[in-house]
């Protein structure tokens, strides 16, 4: 299954990534996760990204093409892939159609995750992450021992694009860059909405049962 999850930055995408990720057997790439181990390590890529992250910006398309286009080669994408922040411009998608349609692997579905603006703040402002890919959440999903991951024991951060002033940035660059993709998957009729209100596990039941 080729699947990409789609929505606005705190609608889930991570959380319910890595459920899907386990139950299909597919590899979750998250193209924000990749850009914060490059920052970590101190990578040129790293650096580059960073400045732009940070404000809550989007990293240059081709950039991003890189590293998704070397990804999807990866031999673990033979059964599928799972993609979670990619594309989020028209020229992003453009240039994953291409990819695709190179290695013979098109698109199955788009899973657009709604949530509307105002709980997207509360989400993000009050999320703890895991360098594993995990997210959790101070009140509405929190770890099992405080500031520890539930799924490898390591130790929880605050992102620094978790700040008001760049949740701000971020919502608003996804409202004028990434939202006209809603419309470029819908006339080709392959993106599913999904309520992402609710229980974490009845939205993952939910996108399940679209899938099937
Ligand atoms: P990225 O890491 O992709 O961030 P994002 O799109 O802003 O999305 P988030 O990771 O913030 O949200 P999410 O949907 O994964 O939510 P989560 O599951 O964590 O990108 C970061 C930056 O990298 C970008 O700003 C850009 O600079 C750069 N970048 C990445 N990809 C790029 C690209 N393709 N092009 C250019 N630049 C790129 O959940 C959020 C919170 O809500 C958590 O606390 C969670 O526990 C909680 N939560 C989840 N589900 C529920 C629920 N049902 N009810 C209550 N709380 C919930
Ligand atoms: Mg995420
Ligand atoms: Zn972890």
């Amino acid at each position: 299954m080729n699947i990409v999850l789609f929505g606005p930055p705190g609608a889930g995408k991570g959380t319910q990534a890595i459920k899907l990720s386990g139950h299909y057997n597919i590899p979750h790439i998250s193209t924000g996760d990749i850009l914060r181990a490059n920052v970590r390590d101190g990578t040129e890529l790293g650096r580059e990204a960073k400045v732009f992250m940070d404000v809550g910006k989007l990293v240059p398309d081709e950039v991003l093409i890189g590293i998704i286009k070397s990804r999807l080669l990866g031999p673990d994408c033979s059964p599928g892939f799972l993609l979670d922040g990619y594309p989020r411009t028209i020229p992003q998608a453009d240039a994953l159609t291409g990819i695709l349609e190179e290695i013979g692997k098109p698109l199955d579905v788009v899973l657009n995750i709604d949530v509307p603006d105002e709980k997207l703040v509360t989400r993000l402002s009050g999320r703890r992450m895991c360098q594993c890919g995990a997210s959790f959440h101070v009140e509405f999903n929190s770890p099992k021992q405080d500031g520890i991951c539930d799924a490898c024991g390591g130790e929880l951060y605050q992102r620094d694009d978790d700040k008001e002033e760049a949740i701000i940035q971020r919502l608003e660059v996804y409202s004028t860059q990434t939202q006209p993709l809603i419309d470029y998957y819908g006339k080709i009729g392959i993106m599913v909405t999904i309520d992402g209100i609710g229980d974490i596990d009845d939205i993952f039941a939910d996108i399940c049962k679209a899938l099937e």
